[in-house]
């Protein structure tokens, strides 16, 4: 009979302690990607050791590179000409590698990428990906599942407005516009601090990009090729925001070491509201929480709003706070597919388009749930720590992709809590 990994917590400890956190997957996974634009050994430190980092050194290696991830640091040979296609079989297990797209047109001239379908979060278009590298010249199809890209003659600069600032987008456009000829200004675009880190990468490189961290970029295409060298990925902030949630959710007291807490200023100023104890340091925070957290009403928004990745902590601490809480998702249309588990797990909750509303309950009740994507798989594990007896989580590839030693980390934060594997029944017709 096959085995399947869960992970078992048991609830009523507080999350108490020092927690590190490592460089941000959506980070790393990019600057992975960035290092496609220079010939040579490019280093990206402070990478997370999960699933992901380790398919994205797969899509990198099919397109001719040596890749040899080693301990927390990603060591990428590029070729003087690196390949152009990435096949479905990994596109599909990693949407990210759809990043891939600017910097290979930007080097090759041409690019076949798979496209990387559904979600489980959402729909999740390319459309702005496309219609902005089709404004720098490139004539761009959708063929047999794959989107093609060719630019023989080079890309030129010009002036792109995002409907939307969208993360990927903003990042496929950079990395397309570093080598493009003139200048590229992209308007409305994202402000993450991944996009920063990434844009710091390109300039060590010898890219010229003015405006990181604000909504206009202004990318001066440079003609000489750019240089390899070595960065170190920014920490987590949503990895140290699930902790800080977790540490009020239940009652604890937690430093977390890696993040610096300006990335979470909304987030932690919610916890605030809530009740908690915030104390900002260089690099680190403390969350401090003694009593039961009070309701608070929370949007997703792109940065520096709310992150849409901390939605399931946000419903998490509302399912077990005073009052009632609305909680508004405005970035990805599936986001409350985990709601139904957490009403497994005794959650309040009511969904209407894209609002929540949630009536805290003093306990929730500890029960078998499954992730349904890495962000919601956190989030039931964190809530077990809220629920009598003992919760079992199922399906924890998910949470592997984006939280490296979650299990031990959260043993040493002092909950009871182990990763087992159960037998998965099948039936034969
Ligand atoms: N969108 C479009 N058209 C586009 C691009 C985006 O309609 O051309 C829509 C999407 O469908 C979505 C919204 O715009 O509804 C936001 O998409 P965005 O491009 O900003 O997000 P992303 O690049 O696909 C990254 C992270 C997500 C994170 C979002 C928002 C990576 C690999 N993924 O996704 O992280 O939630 O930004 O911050 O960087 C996760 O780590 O669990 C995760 C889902």
């Amino acid at each position: 009979m096959a085995r399947v990994d869960v992970i078992r917590v048991k609830g009523g400890a507080p999350l108490t302690g020092d927690v590190t956190v490592g460089g941000a997957k959506n980070s790393a996974l990019k600057l992975m990607a960035v290092a496609l634009l220079a010939e040579g050994r490019s280093v990206v430190a402070n990478v997370p050791r999960i699933t992901d980092i380790a398919i994205m050194a797969e899509v990198l290696r099919r397109l001719g590179c040596d890749v040899v991830l080693d301990g927390t640091e990603a060591i990428i040979d590029v070729p003087l000409e690196p390949g152009a296609e990435a096949d479905y079989d990994l596109v599909r297990r990693l949407r990210a590698s759809i990043c891939v797209l600017g910097p290979l047109l930007a080097r090759r001239g041409y690019v076949r990428v798979a496209l990387p379908g559904g979600d489980m979060i959402g729909s999740r278009g390319l459309d702005m990906h496309v219609s902005g590298l089709a404004r720098m010249g490139a004539e761009i199809s959708n063929e047999h599942g794959f989107v093609i890209a060719s630019a023989p003659a080079g890309l030129r600069g010009t002036k792109i407005w995002l409907d939307f600032p969208s993360v990927g987008a903003t990042e496929n456009l950079l990395m397309a516009a570093v080598l493009a000829k003139g200048v590229t200004e992209i308007d409305n675009a994202a402000r993450e601090p991944e996009i920063v880190d990434i844009c710091e990468m390109l300039n060590a490189m010898g890219a010229r990009i003015a405006g990181a961290g604000t909504s206009t970029l202004i990318i001066e295409g440079v003609d000489g090729p750019l240089k390899p060298v070595r960065h170190t990925t920014v920490g987590d902030r949503i990895v140290g925001g699930t902790w800080a949630y977790g540490a009020v959710m239940t009652r604890g007291d937690v430093t977390v070491h890696g993040v610096r807490p300006e990335f979470l200023d909304i987030a932690l100023d919610k916890l605030v509201a809530a009740g908690a104890t915030v104390e900002p340091g260089d690099n680190r925070f403390r969350v401090r929480m003694t009593e039961r957290p009070r309701h608070v009403d929370i949007v997703t928004l792109p940065f520096p709003g709310f992150a849409t990745d901390l939605l399931p902590m946000a419903i998490g601490l509302a399912s077990v706070a005073e009052g009632s809480s609305l909680i508004t998702e405005n970035i990805f249309d599936g986001r409350f597919m985990f709601v139904n588990e957490m009403v497994r797990l005794g959650a309040d909750i009511r969904t209407d388009g894209h609002h929540a509303v949630v009536n805290g309950r003093e306990r929730l009740s500890g029960a078998p749930v499954r992730a349904t994507d890495i962000r919601a798989g956190a989030g039931l594990v964190i809530a077990g720590l809220c629920a009598d007896g003992v919760t079992e989580v199922g399906e924890v590839h998910h949470i592997d992709r984006g939280y490296p030693d979650f299990v031990a980390d959260l043993a040493r934060l002092g909950v009871e809590v182990e990763r087992t594997d159960v037998p998965e029944p099948t039936f034969d017709f």
